[in-house]
């Protein structure tokens, strides 16, 4: 078998509710990865591309949070509708902007939303 030429990593860690930084998979009912893997097939990209369950890929705050290896393509907020748009995207060599995460998010203390979101646990838990 060849190697893979990209891995899309989805992330499915669940947290307890009410953390401070939430989570991907909530209830632990997430479809995406199931999602993918079809889409994978129905675009004949199954034996390119591998769909894999990721644990928490410190993107909480944009989550369902999902990348792309080799080329570190960083999707947020991906619900089940987006699923073919991005493997459709991944077949033509585009990515999906209105999904990206901004660079400046990544990995990133300063990010607006991580700041958003803790601000709003504290306010919440006073
Ligand atoms: S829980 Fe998904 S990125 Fe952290």
């Amino acid at each position: 078998m060849a190697k893979y030429k990209h891995h899309i990593f989805i992330c499915q860690n669940t947290r307890e509710s009410g953390h401070p930084r939430g989570c991907c998979n909530p209830e632990n009912k997430s479809q995406l990865i199931k999602l993918f893997k079809e889409s994978l097939t129905q675009y004949g990209l199954k034996d390119s591309v591998r769909a894999n369950k990721s644990g928490c890929l410190d993107q909480c705050e944009h989550g369902p949070t999902v990348v792309i290896y080799p080329e570190a393509i960083w999707y947020g907020g991906v619900k089940e509708a987006d699923v073919e748009e991005i493997v459709k995207s991944l077949s033509e060599g585009r990515t999906v902007e209105r999904l990206q995460i901004k660079d400046s998010c990544i990995n990133s203390a300063s990010c607006e939303h991580r700041k958003e979101k803790l601000k709003n646990f504290r306010v919440h838990k006073m």
